[in-house]
């Protein structure tokens, strides 16, 4: 629960990390049952935490897409309902654009335009973001995404659900350089778009090799120099963009944003373009609900009604595009 699009006043995820583990990634069936069971407890609490009635809310907000399915129309269905019954205005919210608004929830002065960077695990997106609900994306992956090649590798490490936090962890002891991976794109400076399936490729292929050779993976390394890999190029591009578009701030956001490493390296390299960078929590950047609201909140400010027809858009675009 949001005021104002900028103060959290109760923030309550119900996480299905657990459920999925002993699958190695989200199962969506599992997903949309879990969803179904889970919203109405988590709206009571939600309300609990605040101290706020159901009818004093002012408005509503829900991502629509992109996601699976099943999930989104879970919550798509019941802020319907819930708009509708208390007879307040419904918003819908592109779940990338949520990841972004986050960072209102910071408490820094956010100057348009600016440059984001959504990293997640379904999505990689360079976007400019001229003003409220003005977006356009620089480039995005042409493959994996960068939170899902984390998983793979470390689902291929047999390091659990989800991956990310469990290969940063390994990271902070290991030696960046030990393996040399791929950085994809990175010296084409034309080029704003990532691809991380090679990276991904040569990572699980130093696993077997070393295994054909007997030899004990080093973890800590090989998570080192896979992170650095992908940090690399996360920060590379986005200092590319900085530059081309003379933007004077950066907007981190999405479950990776979370990863130390990504954070002090992009902070490093964006002062010396001159960019101010601006990060949510770790807590808030992976999914939560105040995201959404604050993103909801800027757009009801502009007037951006959802159609009481609304529906989930498994594939939705953050740009029209
Ligand atoms: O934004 P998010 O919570 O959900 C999506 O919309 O996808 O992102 C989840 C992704 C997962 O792939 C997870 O492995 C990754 O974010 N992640 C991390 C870290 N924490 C979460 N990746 C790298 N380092 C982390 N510390
Ligand atoms: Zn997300």
């Amino acid at each position: 629960m949001v005021l104002n699009g900028r103060r959290i006043l109760s923030n309550v995820i119900s996480s299905q990390d657990d459920l999925h583990r002993r699958f190695g990634g989200v199962v969506p069936e599992i997903a949309s049952r879990r969803h179904l069971e889970m919203i109405n407890p988590i709206i009571d609490e939600a309300l609990a935490r605040a101290g706020v009635a159901l009818t004093e809310l002012e408005a509503i907000g829900v991502s629509y897409g992109p996601g699976l399915v099943g999930s989104l129309l879970v919550g798509v269905s019941t802020a319907k309902a819930l708009a509708y019954a208390l007879d307040v205005p419904l918003m819908a919210v592109n779940h990338l654009e949520g990841h972004i608004y986050a960072n209102f929830l910071t408490g820094v002065v956010i100057v348009f335009p600016l440059l984001c960077l959504v990293v997640s695990g379904g999505h990689t997106s360079l976007i400019y973001m001229q003003n409220h609900g003005e977006l356009t994306v620089l480039g995005r992956t042409r493959d994996d995404a960068a939170g899902e090649v984390f998983d793979k590798v470390a689902r291929a490490l047999s390091l659990g659900f989800p991956g990310g936090p469990a290969i940063a962890k390994l990271a902070q002891g290991g030696d960046a350089v030990a393996f040399s991976f791929p950085r994809a794109l990175m010296g084409e400076e034309w080029q704003m778009d990532f691809s991380f399936s090679g990276l991904k490729t040569a990572v699980l292929n130093s696993i077997r090799r070393e295994k054909e050779q007997g030899r004990q993976v080093k973890l800590e390394d090989l998570c080192a120099s896979f992170q650095a890999a992908v940090v690399d190029v996360l920060v590379e591009k986005t200092a590319l963009a900085a530059r081309r578009y003379a933007v004077r701030q950066l907007l981190l956001a999405g479950g990776v944003a979370a990863n130390s490493e990504l954070r002090r390296s992009m902070f490093c390299r964006m002062e010396e373009e001159g960019v101010e960078v601006i990060v949510p929590p770790p807590q808030l950047c992976t999914d939560n609900g105040a995201m959404i609201g604050a993103a909801a909140y800027f757009a009801l400010r502009r007037g951006r009604l959802a159609e009481p027809t609304l529906n989930a858009v498994a594939n939705l675009m953050i740009d029209g595009a």
